[in-house]
């Protein structure tokens, strides 16, 4: 069966003019479908759980449908060692999906160098409480105070958000796992976070500094966008 998407615009604060969000919903237990819009799954995922197999063409899907919006080569994707997106050439893009919903950010390559975009649930107070000292510090958690109050959920899932994007966004620079504590958060303000890399990172990364993270946040979720200009 192949599912028909619906595919919706994004408006995501940080996007420039030339890039473009595409997001879709899906039933995250629904049937097994082995393609969608010519979207092969790689060998990884040929025994995947259905509902893996569906997030990844639903994810690869929206790729697909905003090369073709912005008449780029809308090939779609296929998957490194490292499960990264490998993109055609002249594309710039990142993937993510959560409980039902799947988005892509995608630019063309003379618009920047590399981007990552995140979405996360916002997780309940246990888990906040629980995972804090895995992904942030409390001085991280002082800086978003101003922004978040004392909610601890919301700041642990903006936080966790964020270097998720910033991860998918340096991956082609460093081509290795980052670790959470290699990076801080150091300024926030409404809409968008100033990340600092540390020393051993930021010798590594293609520019001078991480970019900012902007953000935007829905009653149940968050969503993060890192660009490389
Ligand atoms: C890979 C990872 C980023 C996935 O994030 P997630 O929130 O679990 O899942 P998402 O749905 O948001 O993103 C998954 C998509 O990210 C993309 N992705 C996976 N690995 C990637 C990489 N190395 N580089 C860029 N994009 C990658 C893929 O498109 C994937 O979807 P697909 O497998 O269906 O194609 C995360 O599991 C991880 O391993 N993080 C590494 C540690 C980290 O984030 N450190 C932060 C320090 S700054």
């Amino acid at each position: 069966m192949v599912p028909a998407f619906e595919f919706t615009e994004l408006r995501l604060p940080g996007l420039a003019p030339g890039m473009l969000g595409i997001g879709t919903r899906y039933e995250p237990m629904g049937e097994p479908v082995l393609e969608a819009a010519g979207i092969q799954l790689p060998p990884a995922l040929a025994t995947a759980v259905p509902s893996r197999q569906l997030e990844y063409l639903a994810g690869r899907a929206c790729a697909v449908e905003a090369c073709r919006r912005l008449g780029l080569d809308a090939t779609p994707a296929t998957t490194g060692l490292h499960r990264e997106p490998i993109w055609p050439a002249g594309v710039v893009g990142s993937i993510t999906h959560s409980h039902g919903e799947a988005m892509a950010v995608i630019a063309p390559s003379s618009a920047c160098r590399s981007l990552g975009v995140d979405i996360e649930h916002i997780v309940d107070l246990q888990k906040a409480e629980d995972l804090f000292s895995v992904i942030a510090d409390p001085a991280e958690a002082d800086v978003l105070k101003d922004l978040t109050g004392n909610n601890l959920a919301l700041i642990f899932t903006l936080i966790f958000c964020a270097k998720e994007a910033i991860f998918k966004a340096t991956w082609p620079f460093v081509r290795r796992f980052i670790d959470f504590d290699e990076v801080k958060l150091v300024a926030a303000k409404s809409g968008s976070l100033t990340f600092a890399a540390d020393a051993p990172l930021a010798s590594q990364l293609a520019s001078p500094g991480l970019p900012p993270v902007t953000f935007a946040a829905a009653t149940s979720s968050i969503t993060t966008l890192c660009i490389y200009r």
